[in-house]
């Protein structure tokens, strides 16, 4: 008894420290062209129709990344929301642990990349197979070409 006891606290640590090792599926280049898309990666704390910070973040999408928090707020803190959706560390953080967790292949071309995070930022994860506005996919998709271009070019000068 005494020694089920102590193996279910191991798996439990176990379990703990799993989650806390955020699976962070986003390219800092992929971040880079959400936010370009949205609003030219404009950094000045503002939430338009709910929706806050520098990725737009919706309170939805932050109790569904488990309430991350910048350092010192409580989870249940009237202003925590806001505080995360405007940090761009937190913002980012709560995007990876999103996409971790809702990441699939909206297009159809046997992958998970950067289109599809995009897609599913913008439209949720049901509806990411549907048409984006038109602003968002243009200015979105041209960020990613170029910088898979840019990219190229790098490595071929290297
Ligand atoms: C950034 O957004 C703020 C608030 O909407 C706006 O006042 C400011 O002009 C914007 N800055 C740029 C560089 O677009």
């Amino acid at each position: 008894m005494h020694f089920m006891w102590k193996l279910l606290v191991v798996l439990f640590g176990l379990a703990i420290g799993i989650q806390a090792e955020m699976r962070k599926p986003v390219t800092e280049t992929c971040l880079y062209c959400i936010c370009e898309a949205l609003n030219g990666c404009n950094a000045t704390a503002v939430c338009v129709n709910g929706a806050c910070g520098i990725f737009r973040i919706t309170w939805d999408q932050w109790v569904d990344c488990g309430r991350l928090t910048i350092p010192g707020d409580s989870p249940l803190s009237d202003d925590a929301f806001t505080n995360c959706a405007n940090d761009p560390i937190c913002a980012a953080d709560t995007l990876q642990s999103y996409m971790a967790k809702f990441g699939q292949d909206c297009n159809d071309d046997d992958q998970e990349d950067c289109y599809d995070y995009g897609a599913i930022h913008y439209m949720g994860p049901w509806n990411c197979k549907e048409d984006r506005p038109f602003y968002y996919e243009s200015t979105f998709t041209r960020c990613v070409r170029n910088a898979v271009q840019q990219e190229e070019e790098r490595q071929k000068s290297n």
